[in-house]
């Protein structure tokens, strides 16, 4: 059980119509769907901070970042810098300094543990990130929001991948969850689904209140609460 957060963090993925979030080869390439764009983009244009994982961020290459100038002029009314911060969460700092992420005109963060900082074989991350441990072995995730806490961050836009949600979802942390269902089947055994890890037994199963629907042509968006 969490420890009550003043943090809210919604989690927005898409999916194919299979549950998949992205094809068997990550690299494939993918056509985006404009309305799908829009709303990830004003879900994201909420945020303090994006968490994203370090697969994702490996697969992706960039971070996602607002472009929509009335979306950009209502951050500014609300006194939010002009990106959200990136935050990559990564146990292995196996990121590539070569990333354009690392080039992107955005603050970066990078969560991960104190054995991790000290097996760091980059120095030059440091200076292109601002990395910090919370945990020992283990990301500590409480340690890690009481941070986000007292560093001002109120809405944290959680951007996958399925292992990120995963651990997220077994912390107790996510409050709600976005779902764009896509009209279209990757299939594939190894493709990734919005929560891999380890799975729940049915009984301790995360439990979800639909909040809102909307269809757009052939893709819905659905809008969950995490009950428990
Ligand atoms: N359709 C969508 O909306 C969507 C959204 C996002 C991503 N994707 C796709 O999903 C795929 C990536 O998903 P994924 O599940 O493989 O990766 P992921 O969740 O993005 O990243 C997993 C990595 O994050 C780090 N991590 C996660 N939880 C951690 C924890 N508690 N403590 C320390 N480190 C932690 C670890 O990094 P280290 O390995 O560095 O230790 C772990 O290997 C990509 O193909 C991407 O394109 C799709």
């Amino acid at each position: 059980m969490s420890k009550p957060s003043p943090i809210s963090t919604t989690v927005v993925l898409g999916m194919t119509a299979d549950g998949k979030i992205s094809a068997s080869d990550p690299q494939a390439p993918r056509t985006t769907d404009a309305a799908d764009q829009e709303h990830l983009e004003y879900q994201v244009s909420r945020a303090d901070l994006i968490l994203v994982g370090a697969g994702t961020i490996r697969a992706e290459g960039t971070t996602f970042t607002i472009r929509n100038p009335e979306l950009l002029a209502a951050r500014a009314v609300r006194g939010q810098s002009p990106q959200p911060i990136t935050c990559v969460v990564s146990r292995s700092l196996e990121l590539s300094v070569d990333l354009p992420f690392f080039s992107q005109d955005v603050e970066r963060w990078i969560l991960t543990t104190r054995s991790s900082m000290e097996r760091n074989t980059q120095p030059t991350l440091s200076n292109l990130a601002r990395l910090v441990d919370l945990g020992d072995i283990d990301l500590n995730w409480d340690q890690a929001y009481d941070f986000l806490d007292k560093q001002g961050i109120r809405k944290v836009v959680a951007l996958g991948g399925g292992n990120l949600t995963a651990t997220l979802l077994d912390a107790g942390r996510i409050d709600d969850l976005w779902l764009t269902i896509w009209p279209l089947i990757f299939g594939g055994r190894n493709a990734p689904s919005p929560v891999e890890g380890k799975g729940f037994i049915p009984s301790k199963a995360p439990l979800l209140q639909l909040l809102e629907s909307r269809q757009i042509g052939s893709e819905i968006f659905l809008h969950y609460q995490v009950l428990s």
